[in-house]
């Protein structure tokens, strides 16, 4: 063996690091320059979050909680997805997760083997493009309708395309272009993910940046049997240094995503 690094899995060898990192540590010598590069909020962490989080470690909250996540909070989620999503989980639904990244990364390694199909939209979050080429799946890649200042989905590659997929991301709103998909667009990915018995994977991190006039339709309220929700503190309340996010899905593959979350990280 010459080096180490010849045992470095094939597909990890052929990835770069994230330019996103890359060009924000360049950028961060010139002072004028304007943030856009990490999707990091414009205002901090609210104080009663601070607080209450200074409060909890004072009191001792400084130890491994249950591996799904602290049961209040997991109560809390359930709540909100209800309530904002018309998404009915249980908290036994509902996995703490160490952001939505880790939530991301263990729908992977519990669904997506080497040599699956996964779609995506793209222009996508780099990660997504990632996750698949580290688990050494195939890549599904549909490209985004540019109507003049405005996008749509483009439906026909959809149908096209998607036979075979084990998992379809749904980003919405998308990182990086910031559209919204319409009910419409929605409910027909949706059919088709059911046609196909492909998982859907709705990353909504983005659901309170939402400029589009449009309300925003959360897959797993309309297929709560095939979809896998993913959201998270760190847009909605600037908390991206915290690293908490979470995860909501169907009750049998609970026990899955939890095994391999905890392997993982144990708990966030
Ligand atoms: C689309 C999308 N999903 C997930 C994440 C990860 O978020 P978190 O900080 O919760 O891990 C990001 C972060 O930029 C993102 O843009």
């Amino acid at each position: 063996m010459e080096s180490l690094d010849e045992w470095v899995l094939p597909q990890i060898k052929h990835m770069a690091f994230t330019g996103i990192w890359r060009v924000t540590l360049m950028l961060s010598n010139y002072k004028d320059s304007v943030y856009l590069s990490t999707g990091e909020p414009d205002f901090d962490t609210p104080p009663n979050v601070i607080k209450a989080a200074e409060d909890a470690m004072r009191n001792g909250k400084t130890h491994y909680v249950d591996p799904s996540g602290l049961r209040e909070l997991r109560e809390e989620i359930s709540k909100k997805l209800k309530r904002d999503n018309s998404i009915e989980v249980s908290p036994d639904q509902v996995i703490v997760t160490v952001g939505a990244e880790e939530a991301l990364a263990t729908v992977f390694q519990a669904f997506v083997n080497a040599g699956d199909k996964v779609t995506v939209f793209t222009p996508a979050y780099s990660l997504y493009l990632d996750l698949v080429q580290m688990r050494g799946a195939r890549l599904n890649a549909v490209n985004l309708i540019e109507e003049g200042d405005r996008f749509r989905v483009d439906l026909e590659k959809v149908k096209e395309t998607i036979g075979g997929s084990k998992v379809i991301i749904i980003n919405n709103p998308s990182n990086p272009t910031g559209y919204v998909m319409s009910d419409e667009e929605i409910k027909a990915v949706v059919d088709l993910a059911a046609e196909h018995g492909t998982i859907i994977v709705s990353d909504e991190i983005y659901e309170k940046m939402n400029y589009s006039g449009k309300r925003l339709l959360s897959p797993a309220s309309i297929a709560p049997e095939n979809t896998i929700t993913i959201n998270g503190f760190s847009k909605a309340y600037a908390m991206t240094g915290w690293r908490i996010g979470y995860l909501a899905a169907p009750k049998e593959v609970m026990e899955a995503l939890k095994i391999v979350h905890h392997t993982n990280v144990i708990s966030a």
